[in-house]
């Protein structure tokens, strides 16, 4: 039996080091994980007690780690009790956590040009890609957002054909990486186009020639009418996707089944536990009716 996870899930107590609050409800929490920043991969996630009361943990997607000053960092959303407990742990504290957890992003040699399109609370496994792609990134990226974005835009300087005017904001850690960068929110952001970010994708991708397009793959984390979206607008390129899907989770480690979606191996239905088996699947296996 495939088991790729024996050994190499970490339970700690990890310190504190930085927690910093984001308009939206939104927190970037880095934590001492030496083990975990070694081992982690984009698209892999952490299981984290918020609170010793509070029983049930919360995934976590990991955003950027230091492997040399030990350090993972997770951008999350309030919604519920959970990540409120998590949102009040200052420097200094203890949060159990288990990771990293989870098949994640595997990169296409043959495909080298990188399409990241995130939204939401999808942005940090595409964020820490992205840092594995630079330092001769070839990867554009699209985010979404109906929240402020956790980060200071700023107006991109890196070109993009066939982007509305009106989406002039960039995410500046990406450009800095030298990976040109775009926002979308339904929302009225300043700097954002206005809509869907898989029609901003869409925009960009329309600007490219069939010889560009033949060496992409699109990876995409975000909420799942965002993932269809982006599976349908990957199948009209006839483009392969990586998509890093976000289920509801109970134990996270493969045990209890919570977390299975079907995927279509072969020609067959199969059923695939997203903690373990993902969180990132092949898209056409996901959505093979799109
Ligand atoms: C692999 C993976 C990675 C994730 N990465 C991130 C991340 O990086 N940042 C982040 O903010 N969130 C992430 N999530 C989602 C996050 O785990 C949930 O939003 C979180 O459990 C909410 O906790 P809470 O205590 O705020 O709210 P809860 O009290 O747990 O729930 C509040 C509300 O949200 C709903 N809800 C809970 N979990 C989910 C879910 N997975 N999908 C849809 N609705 C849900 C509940 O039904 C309830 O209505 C990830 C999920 C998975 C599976
Ligand atoms: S959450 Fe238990 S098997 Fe995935």
């Amino acid at each position: 039996m495939d088991r790729p996870h024996r050994g190499t899930i970490c339970c700690i107590d990890a310190r504190v080091i930085e927690q910093q609050a984001w308009p939206g409800n939104q927190f970037i929490l880095r934590l001492h994980a030496p083990d975990c920043a070694r081992t982690a991969t984009p698209g892999t996630f952490v299981h984290v007690r918020c609170n010793p009361d509070i029983p049930m943990r919360r995934p976590l997607s990991i955003m950027r780690v230091s492997a040399s000053e030990g350090w993972i960092e997770v951008l999350y959303k309030v919604l519920g009790s959970g990540l409120a407990a998590l949102s009040r742990v200052e420097p200094g504290d203890l949060v159990n956590l288990l990771g990293p957890i989870g098949r994640g992003f595997r990169p296409d040699p043959a495909r080298p040009q990188a399409v990241l399109i995130g939204g939401g609370v999808g942005i940090p496994p595409l964020v820490f890609l992205a840092g594995t792609l630079a330092p001769k990134p070839a990867a554009v990226a699209f985010l979404g957002s109906e929240s402020p974005f956790p980060f200071a835009q700023e107006t991109a300087q890196l070109p993009l054909p066939g982007i509305p005017a009106a989406a002039s904001a960039c995410m500046p850690q990406l450009e800095k990486m030298g990976i040109a960068s775009r926002l979308a929110s339904n929302a009225g952001l300043p700097g954002c186009y206005s809509g869907y970010v898989s029609d901003l994708a869409r925009a960009w991708l329309q600007s490219c020639s069939d010889a560009e397009r033949a060496v992409m793959t699109i990876y995409a984390c975000g909420p799942t009418p965002m993932l269809r979206a982006v599976q349908q607008l990957a199948a009209s390129f006839s483009l392969p996707t990586q998509l890093c899907m976000e289920e509801f989770m109970a134990c996270a480690v493969g045990g209890c089944a919570g977390c299975v979606v079907p995927v279509m191996i072969e020609g067959k239905r199969q059923m695939k536990r997203v903690c373990v088996d993902g969180p990132v699947f092949d898209g056409a296996a996901l959505y093979p009716s799109l």
